[in-house]
């Protein structure tokens, strides 16, 4: 018997304008449960509106989202915390006044108690991996920028989520410390975490993706193997060529 694969998020005619400008147009994404997808795509191309919508931080003019099969398109941020789908934001939000300790205490208020063992298996694989210590009173301001980065991923993982949605996780980070912050992402995607993140950095992209989703102008532009988008002419000429 072959199982039908599980969907972990799916948009169907997503659309969002700010004004005149359009963020999203009929996207259709979709990811199966315990994939590694990678977004790319220009400036402005929609990539950090459509994670706010994946997550309930923006509403979307139409279209519908699910999560786990459960249609969350009218379902608050924080119940979809709840079904298991963590974000991390372009910007870093750790707290600067507060401390590692203190950052990580924070999200354990949402953390999904049913998925407690595999979520604090993944909590301490990657606080070890990224060598940060739970307990440290070093305040976040005092961490190195790449260690800043890390504590958010951290962070993210404390609600003990299924899915979690990375918005430029390796963002200023040089090229060993990018390929770290793949490989613990990778290790955590074996256990079954699925795992969408927008990323620039290529060399980022073609270590850790299983398929890549191209955004152009708030439209799925491309969608395939690594592979595949680089051989993608019209992929290069919007977006890879600039490199
Ligand atoms: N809150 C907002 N108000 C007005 N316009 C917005 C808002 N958020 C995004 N936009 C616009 O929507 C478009 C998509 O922006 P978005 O931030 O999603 O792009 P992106 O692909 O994440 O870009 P980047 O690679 O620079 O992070 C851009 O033209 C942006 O200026
Ligand atoms: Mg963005």
């Amino acid at each position: 018997m072959v199982m039908e694969p599980t969907v972990a998020i799916e948009t169907l005619s997503l659309n969002k304008t700010f004004g005149g400008v359009v963020a999203a147009s009929n996207v259709n994404f979709k990811v199966l449960s315990g994939e590694f997808r990678c977004m790319i795509g220009p400036n402005g191309a929609g990539k950090s509106t459509l994670f706010a919508m994946l997550c309930g931080i923006e509403t979307a003019d139409s279209g519908q989202i699910f999560v786990f099969g459960q249609d969350v398109t009218h379902t608050q941020a924080f119940k979809r915390v709840r079904l298991g789908v963590g974000l991390t934001f372009q910007t870093n939000r750790a707290f600067h006044a507060l401390s590692v300790r203190e950052n990580l205490a924070i999200p354990q208020a949402s953390a999904r108690l049913e998925n407690k063992e595999v979520g604090q298996a993944r909590l301490e694989f990657a606080l070890d991996a990224f060598g940060l210590d739970p307990n440290d009173e070093i305040k976040a301001a005092e961490l190195s920028h790449n260690q800043l980065q890390w504590l958010e991923i951290a962070m993210v993982l404390v609600g003990y989520p299924n899915l979690i949605l990375l918005d430029e996780p390796a963002a200023g980070m040089a090229s060993e410390e990018t390929l770290r912050t793949a490989k613990v992402l990778k290790h955590l995607n074996s256990t079954g975490l699925t795992t969408v993140v927008v990323e620039h950095d290529m060399a980022f992209v073609k270590d850790a993706a299983q398929t890549v989703t191209v955004l152009h102008q708030g439209k799925i532009f491309a969608e395939g193997s690594v592979a595949d988008i680089i051989a993608h002419e019209d992929v290069r000429r919007i977006y890879l060529g600039r490199a």
